[in-house]
């Protein structure tokens, strides 16, 4: 991605933090994913009174995608603050690492942090999930 992608991602990002829905923590995300198809789906963070039901900013973009028939991303973006102020990089939890690690290559997928559109950091899945566990090691073919 050059800057200008990169920067278009992070204000999508931004947008997003004010539909998260946030009642307990009050820690607003917002999450920009670019399909290969160049369409980016949108996702904040989505509580709930019973806690383990809340879902992430960047899974709730990925199940947008994938009930829509859409299984081939190149980039996430997330960002994410207390009432929304983003001041820190907002790294995605475990379990939306191994999301990603069923839809995307490790090597090639990009995830942005960042706070504003000149504060960012690019990181490759690969990166922020060593040695991950994916559909690939579910293959027949494998040893
Ligand atoms: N959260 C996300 O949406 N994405 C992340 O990458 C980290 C955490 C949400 C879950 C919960 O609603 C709130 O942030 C505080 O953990």
């Amino acid at each position: 991605m050059d800057k200008k992608q990169i920067q278009e991602l992070i204000r999508t990002a931004v947008e997003q933090l004010a539909y998260a829905y946030v009642p307990y923590s009050h820690f607003r995300v917002g999450a920009a994913l670019l399909a290969k198809n160049g369409t980016v789906y949108r996702g904040c963070n989505i509580e709930n009174a019973a806690y383990t039901p809340s879902n992430c900013a960047e899974r709730t973009a990925f199940f947008k995608a994938v009930s829509e028939g859409v299984k081939e991303f190149s980039a996430i973006c997330v960002v994410g603050g207390r009432n929304g102020e983003v001041t820190e990089y907002t790294p995605p939890c475990g379990v939306c690492r191994q999301v990603m690690m069923e839809f995307c290559d490790p090597e090639e997928f990009e995830i942005v942090l960042a706070t504003d559109t000149e504060h960012y950091q690019v990181f490759r899945l690969k990166e922020l999930l060593p040695m991950g566990f994916g559909p690939g090691n579910l293959a027949e073919t494998q040893n």
